[in-house]
């Protein structure tokens, strides 16, 4: 597949959301892990999804980004009904909808810059694949959409060479260069030591700052709290709540988080 030149462009304008959700509606059997959703994920924000184990944080984004199909329900994307029988993880694609899956996505041996291209080949006019170019691509991504600058960290240092927040910041990288609109991050920060979350998050702030939406899955409030524009709270498949950080502490969010376990 032929790719543009440009990475990490800012999306086009023309729609008010990125992505909305009304009255979806997921069962697996007799669970049912997803309650009348309504939610709308707006242009260039970060919305951060939280909630306890099981509330239905990743099966919400699945259903959002074409993996899993809703019960029930309907899903706009900029602001148009998708058809449910046609939307899968490729019309998400296709539709500047990327997905950042924990780390199984990179190819540990190969270099970096083979990493942002695979499956989406450069190639040049006799159908080879132009590495020339592939590299000049991977090098823009590295050093200004991820901006790993000065790390000792070059288009053909291999994966293996990488920690695992550098990692997270190739697969962010390579979703930022596929002209998406929105990217969505299911806990990319798990088992991660301090230092490679703090990582982690400047690769989320500058999804934001390239224009881009943001759905982040993140156990650790603090965290979630610092970056996010709007958090959502899940509890027991339903959107409880939509806070704004700055009208709620970190402590005030952890004490609401608790008091909704104890609900249960
Ligand atoms: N593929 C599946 N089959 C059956 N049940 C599932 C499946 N995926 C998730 N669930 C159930 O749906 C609920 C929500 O799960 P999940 O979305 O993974 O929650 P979270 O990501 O918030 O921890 C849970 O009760 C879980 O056991
Ligand atoms: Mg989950």
């Amino acid at each position: 597949m032929t790719e543009t030149p440009d990475a990490a462009v800012a999306p086009a304008a023309g729609f008010r959301d990125i992505v909305r959700l009304e009255g979806v509606q997921k069962y697996f059997g007799s669970i049912h892990a997803l309650r009348d959703i309504d939610l709308s994920i707006g242009r260039n924000e970060i919305v951060g999804l939280i909630g306890d184990n099981g509330a239905g944080k990743s099966t919400l984004i699945k259903v959002m980004t074409g993996v899993l199909a809703p019960t029930s329900g309907r899903i706009f994307i900029r602001d148009r009904a998708v058809d449910l029988g046609d939307y899968s993880v490729r019309m998400a694609h296709d539709l500047a909808i990327e997905t950042v899956y924990q780390d199984k996505s990179l190819a540990e041996k190969q270099p970096l810059w083979r990493n942002f291209f695979v499956g989406r080949q450069i190639t040049n006019r006799f159908g080879f694949i132009d590495i020339k170019r592939q590299k000049k691509i991977a090098e823009d991504i590295l050093l200004n959409s991820i901006g790993f600058r000065g790390v000792g960290i070059t288009v053909d240092s291999t994966v293996a060479q990488l920690s695992g927040g550098e990692r997270q910041g190739i697969a962010i990288g390579r979703a930022m260069h596929y002209n998406s609109d929105l990217i969505v991050l299911d806990e990319p920060t798990v088992a991660l030591a301090v230092k490679e979350v703090r990582k982690v998050l400047d690769f989320v702030r500058r999804i934001k700052e390239s224009g881009r939406a943001c759905v982040y899955i993140e156990h650790n409030l603090a965290h979630v709290h610092e970056v996010a524009d709007r958090l959502v709270v899940l509890d027991r498949g339903r959107v409880v709540a939509e806070i704004a950080p700055r009208d709620m502490s970190v402590s005030a969010l952890t004490e609401f988080l608790i008091d909704l376990q104890k609900a249960h």
